[in-house]
């Protein structure tokens, strides 16, 4: 073959790499969003991966839900016990210095979340819509293990500009609560940054999870044993 042909054949090789990467929305991390998912096997396990690729079944309610109290929530949120019990001790103990973390956001149904899909998609269309919200059976919330918070300015959208968002990152891992979508893992959990939602894990892994800042889907793909 002529160098000038071998040439040529190197650049439409390349250009055709280059518009597969622009076009398929590759993440390189792992698999692509929302292909080869996998039913989730274990939704009652404190420390159960939902994400994009990792579904609930519809049907799926958790066990032992329980309303948080309305000193630490708005009317009617809902956690599994555990996370709940430890919810309300992080709230208690920040109200103790002064702060106000207040639920605003926890337990949602696979009926509810389709409801809210539907209308991020209407308002905002469907790239912005699969940032910002989780399809049915994929968000944490069905799992009644996330809360998302609003602190004293009463608006869970401007949570990072409240006084308590930087006590709440430093400390929700001691009570067993990491942030879930952080800022600059975009690629890996597939969601926008998310300042105001949390997941409740366990203390021994979000301890594990703060210290080495991983997320929850890193943990999994690479460090999980
Ligand atoms: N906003 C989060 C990703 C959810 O819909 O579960
Ligand atoms: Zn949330």
């Amino acid at each position: 073959m002529k160098e000038e042909t071998f040439k040529r054949c190197v650049y439409i090789i390349l250009f055709i790499l280059i518009m597969i990467v622009f076009t398929k929305d590759i993440n390189f991390f792992g698999t692509n969003f929302y292909e080869d998912i996998k039913p989730i096997e274990h939704p009652e396990s404190i420390q159960v991966l939902v994400n994009k690729n990792n579904q609930l079944a519809m049907d799926y309610i958790p066990s032992d839900l329980e309303q948080i109290s309305l000193n630490y929530a708005i009317e009617g949120q809902y956690l599994k016990k555990e996370a709940k019990e430890k919810f309300e001790q992080l709230s208690k103990d920040a109200s103790e210095l002064g702060y106000q973390i207040i639920a605003s956001s926890t337990y949602r149904s696979y009926a509810y979340q389709s409801q809210l899909y539907e209308y991020y998609i209407k308002t905002k269309g469907l790239e912005y819509a699969d940032l910002c919200s989780a399809r049915p059976g994929h968000s944490e919330h069905q799992t009644g293990l996330a809360v998302d918070v609003m602190g004293s300015n009463h608006d869970y959208d401007q949570f990072e500009l409240s006084v308590e968002f930087p006590w709440m990152k430093e400390n929700a891992y001691q009570y067993g609560f990491i942030l879930r979508y952080p800022k600059g893992k975009e690629n890996i959990t597939g969601f926008k940054y998310e300042p105001w939602h949390y997941r409740y894990v366990g203390v021994e892994l979000a301890k594990l999870l703060y210290e080495n800042n991983w997320t929850l889907d890193e943990y999994y793909q690479e460090h999980h044993i």
